[in-house]
């Protein structure tokens, strides 16, 4: 049975990266945060898409018209140094702050700023800039006090924008398929975050999660033990490769409204709760 709460405190503020495209990052953020959400009743966890892809954004509901109608997004937020985060709630029960297609070229505008990598984690330390229609935050609430645990997809590259995931976050996950390209895209990551938590003395590896993991391929025999010898932070459950993904994220759903008896819905709740027995 789910715990309750009541009040909010945050936990961590976890960035999910790998500089590999399809590595499982936005598959992760949306069902291992749905999944926190469900196994705690009343947790609030918030997800910040920073990928101009902007897939996650799509599947919890975003449209790109909400833009042009003067919604904010991240990059609003990003542009403006006065400006919070914006806040939405997608029917799922996640909060969210959306992405921008014009986050392409967000990095040659923080360039120009004194802590060009420091932009998000500023950004994090004002009051949110609330879109809920559900009166979230006084004038006076920190983020720190609205969210049990922040976590944020990043776009596959080395950017100014995925630094800025890595700056503001105290934690990071890197998925990773059992393949070379992103075994090869984790260690990029792996040495980024050792060099980001030197600088703010406050980042540290949450876990490594093996993703899209089909147990009769011969690459996954051969990568798994290797992964798990070399890096004792790998998570034990490993996210096995499951239609439900990417069915789900057709109907724009997370795998717990459309394929709730599945295989991807029980490893995502496995996850959540080995995620949770050493972080919450
Ligand atoms: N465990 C899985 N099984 C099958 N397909 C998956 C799995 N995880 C992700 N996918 C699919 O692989 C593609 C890339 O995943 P995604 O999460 O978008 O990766 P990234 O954000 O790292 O680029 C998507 O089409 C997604 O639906
Ligand atoms: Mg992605």
């Amino acid at each position: 049975m789910a715990k309750k709460v009541k009040t909010h405190s945050l936990r961590h503020i976890v960035a999910v990266s790998n500089n590999k495209g399809g590595a499982g990052k936005t598959s992760t953020v949306l069902n291992l945060a749905s999944a926190i959400a469900r196994r705690i009743e009343g947790y609030r966890v918030l997800v910040i898409d920073c990928d101009p892809q902007r897939n996650l954004s799509y599947f919890l509901g975003w449209d790109d018209r909400r833009e042009l109608e003067g919604h904010p997004t991240l990059y609003t937020a990003l542009c403006n140094e006065h400006q919070g985060l914006p806040v939405y709630h997608a029917n799922n029960g996640l909060y969210f702050t959306p992405a921008s297609v014009n986050l392409n070229g967000i990095d040659a505008i923080l360039s120009l700023r004194p802590n060009p990598s420091k932009a998000l984690s500023e950004i994090l330390q004002r009051p949110i800039d609330d879109r809920t229609g559900e009166g979230l935050s006084t004038p006076h609430s920190q983020i720190s006090t609205l969210f049990d645990f922040i976590f944020i997809d990043t776009q596959p590259a080395m950017s100014r924008m995925t630094y800025n995931a890595l700056y503001a976050s105290d934690g990071y996950i890197i998925p990773t398929e059992l393949e070379e390209a992103s075994v090869k895209g984790m260690t990029n990551i792996a040495v980024a975050a050792s060099k980001v938590g030197a600088d703010t003395g406050r980042l540290f590896i949450h876990g490594i999660l093996i993703t899209k993991k089909d147990g009769k391929l011969r690459s996954a025999r051969l990568y798994e033990p290797q992964i798990r010898n070399s890096f004792r932070e790998t998570f034990t459950t490993a996210v096995r490769r499951s239609k439900d993904i990417t069915e789900s994220q057709a109907l724009r759903e997370d795998v717990f409204t459309s394929y709730s008896g599945g295989r991807a819905a029980e490893d995502y709740t496995a996850l959540a709760t080995e995620y949770l027995r050493k972080f919450a």
